[in-house]
């Protein structure tokens, strides 16, 4: 067995919009021993993020950006990631859209989670079009992300039921379960752990 004593946890950053539950999860798991990631910061675009509350609790440094003048902004990030030594972004319930030149500086390192099974239902609305559809199964994807929008190479999927009474916020409470799961699952894949 691996020996994780004196392992030195990977700096991540969580960016954030709302509510912030699976930042909640993966809080939750960057504590544990097995987690190769400790989360550093949390980036909001959004002051009002209930999320931020989470950083507060757990005292872990928050910034809030407004996203107007986003090249301007996205290079105050980005020397804010390197001030805090972020090597890993984590996207969650991030609503804004990162730029090419954004996303080619953490190549490979960021991570992003969408309520719906990729490729399908790219984008917002994904519950509601996947019923429409009359789908049989949602679920959802974490990814890598590339410079298209939910398009990166996929991590993990975790696929569940619709039911004849589900409605779009029954299907988000129940995607939403599974995404708390789902993204410290994909961590501990790419790192092969
Ligand atoms: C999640 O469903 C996530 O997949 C999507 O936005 C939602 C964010 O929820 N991108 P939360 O803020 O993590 O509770």
């Amino acid at each position: 067995m691996v020996k994780l004593t004196g392992y030195k946890k990977i700096k991540a950053a969580v960016f954030i919009s709302g509510n912030g539950s699976n930042l909640k999860s993966l809080i939750k798991f960057s504590k544990k021993k097995k987690s190769p990631i400790s989360i550093d910061l949390i980036i909001s675009n959004n002051p009002k993020a209930k999320g931020l509350k989470l950083g507060k609790i757990n005292k872990i440094k928050r910034k809030v950006y407004n996203f107007k003048k986003k090249y301007k902004i996205e290079n105050q990030i980005l020397s804010d990631l390197k001030e805090h030594k972020v090597k890993m972004i984590c996207l969650a319930g991030f609503m804004e859209i990162l730029s090419r030149n954004f996303i080619n500086k953490f190549k490979g390192k960021i991570l992003n989670i969408h309520p719906s099974l990729l490729p399908k239902y790219k984008g917002l609305n994904t519950h509601q079009r996947a019923l429409d559809n009359n789908e049989k199964y949602s679920g959802c994807t974490v990814h890598f992300v590339n410079s298209k929008l939910d398009s990166g190479k996929i991590i993990l999927q975790k696929k569940i039921k619709i039911t004849k009474n589900d409605t779009k916020n029954s299907l988000a409470r129940k995607v939403l379960i599974q995404e708390h799961k789902l993204y410290p699952r994909s961590i501990l894949k790419i790192f092969n752990l």
